[in-house]
Order: C-alpha cells, then structure tokens, then sequence
C-alpha cells in the first residue's frame, strides 16, 4: 500500500520541475493524478509518458490566474475521478528585477500568478474538501517567503503572502479536517532557475549545490499522507541551509 493509495491529488505546475516530480512520486504511492499547466504541450507530453506506465493521469490545461479555468479543473476532476483528496497548489513564476526598475505590470503579472493563483486553486480545493469531508492542501511558497534578497520584491511579497495564507487557511479550515501546509524552496535545479545562475545560486547554499526537485517531492508526499495528520498552517523548508544563515 503506498501512502497515497487511491488519493486523488491535484497537481498545479504539475508539467515541469518541483510538480512533475511530485506527480512520479504521488503516482508511486498509489495516487491518481490531475497534472494542471498552462504548458499544454509539456504538459500533455508527461501525461502520456505517465499512461505508459500504466498511471491513473489526466492533464488539464488551465492558466491559475482564471478563475473560470480553475473552477473547470476541480469540475474534471471530481467528474473524472469523483472526488479530490489532495491538492499541491505549486504553479508559479519568478523573475528579478531591481525594483526601482520594476514596472507595476509585472508587479501585477508576479502577484497575479503567485499569490492570487494560489488563493483561487485553493478556494477550489476547499470547496471541493468541504463537500467531500476534508483533505490536505500543500502550497509552494519559498524560502523567500520567509527571507528577503534583492532584486525580488513581488516575488518575494507574493511568496510571503502565501505563508501566512496557508496559516489563515488552516485555522479557518482545521475542524473540517482540511490541513493546509506550505512547501518552501531553496535554490532547486528546474527550468525557472536561468542556466547561467546555476552556479552563483549553488555557492550561495551552504551545502554548495543545487537542491533537486526529487528532494521536494519527498517532502509534500510527507504533507499530503496521513504521516502529517496533526500538522497543519506550518511550512517545511528545504533549503540547503540558506535560511540558517
Ligand atoms: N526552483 C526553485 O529554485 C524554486 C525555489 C523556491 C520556490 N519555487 C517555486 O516552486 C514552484 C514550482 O517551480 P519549479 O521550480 O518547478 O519551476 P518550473 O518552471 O519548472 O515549473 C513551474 C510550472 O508552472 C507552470 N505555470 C506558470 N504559470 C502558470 C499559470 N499561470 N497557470 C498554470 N501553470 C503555470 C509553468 O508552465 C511550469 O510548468 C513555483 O511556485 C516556484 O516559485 C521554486
């Protein structure tokens, strides 16, 4: 039995980096999964690869930023799998910026997709929890949320927001038995951190490399399974030791 046996777990970002991850890991621990992007060739491509190996998957093309697309994801996905369990509310950007250089539309864009995304995709999930008995929902917030750097201020604001929407969620929601937990990166070697930063980013970390999105897998699977039943508003940060500093 894996520790998301017959969990139906909805995956946003779920065709790249930290999420695909996180759907090979869910699926071999036994749970059915939505994959949500707005990259719908990737995104359609990983649902195949993920078929062939004979995993219950079904991507859903949807921009976190609608709220028309994120009400139709948790309508599929209830119609496709008749409930949902867990949600990894992960999709995200991040861009830097100085800020004196900053125009207020990418201010807007930055939190546009990291925090008010989040608040939708998780309104939904609540919702659907609230009908179904509860469940858990993991947010991906940052290391960043919890420590500023220069040069990132609405990413660095969104990913802030996103920790302590995950403790006013999860106060809100605890007797109805939906916990609400925030994962929060490091420096994760994905498609979002640019090539040529690779390296600076990695002598920044105490452990002198890059984390891996494998690594974080480990960590939601820990938020969504019942092996966290008695945590919840709480971020796990998995940093390398950037955050100890
Ligand atoms: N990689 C890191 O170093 C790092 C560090 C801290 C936090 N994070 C966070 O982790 C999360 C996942 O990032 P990743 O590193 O896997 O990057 P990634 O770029 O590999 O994956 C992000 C995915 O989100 C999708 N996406 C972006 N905007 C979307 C939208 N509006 N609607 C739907 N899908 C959208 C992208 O198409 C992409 O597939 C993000 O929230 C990011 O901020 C990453």
């Amino acid at each position: 039995m894996g520790k998301l046996q017959d969990k139906v777990a909805v995956i946003t970002g779920g065709a790249s980096g930290i999420g695909a991850a996180t759907a090979r890991l869910f699926i071999s621990e036994g749970a059915k999964v939505v994959l949500v992007d707005l990259n719908e060739e990737k995104g359609k491509a990983f649902e195949e690869e993920l078929k062939a190996l004979n995993a219950e998957v079904l991507f859903v093309k949807a921009n976190i930023t609608s709220e028309e697309e994120v009400i139709n994801v948790f309508k599929t996905a209830v119609e496709t799998f008749g409930n949902v369990d867990v949600v990894f509310n992960n999709a995200g950007i991040g861009r830097v910026h100085p800020t004196h250089d900053l125009e207020y539309s990418e201010w807007r864009n930055t939190v546009n997709v990291d925090l008010d995304g989040v608040f939708l995709v998780a309104r939904e999930a609540i919702r659907e929890m609230l009908k179904s008995g509860g469940g858990s929902i993991i947010n991906t917030a940052s290391m960043y949320g919890w420590v500023g750097s220069p040069g990132s201020a609405a990413y660095n604001a969104a990913k802030g927001g996103v920790v302590n929407l995950t403790r006013s969620l999860a106060l809100e929601y605890a007797e109805q038995n939906i916990r609400v937990n925030a994962l929060c990166p490091g420096f994760i070697d994905t498609p979002i951190i640019p090539e040529e930063s690779k390296q600076t980013l990695a002598a920044m970390t105490p452990m002198k490399r890059l984390g891996k999105a494998e690594e974080m897998a480990k960590a939601v699977v820990f938020m969504a399974s019942d092996d966290s039943s008695f945590m919840t508003g709480n971020s796990i940060i998995v940093d390398g030791g950037y955050t100890a500093q």
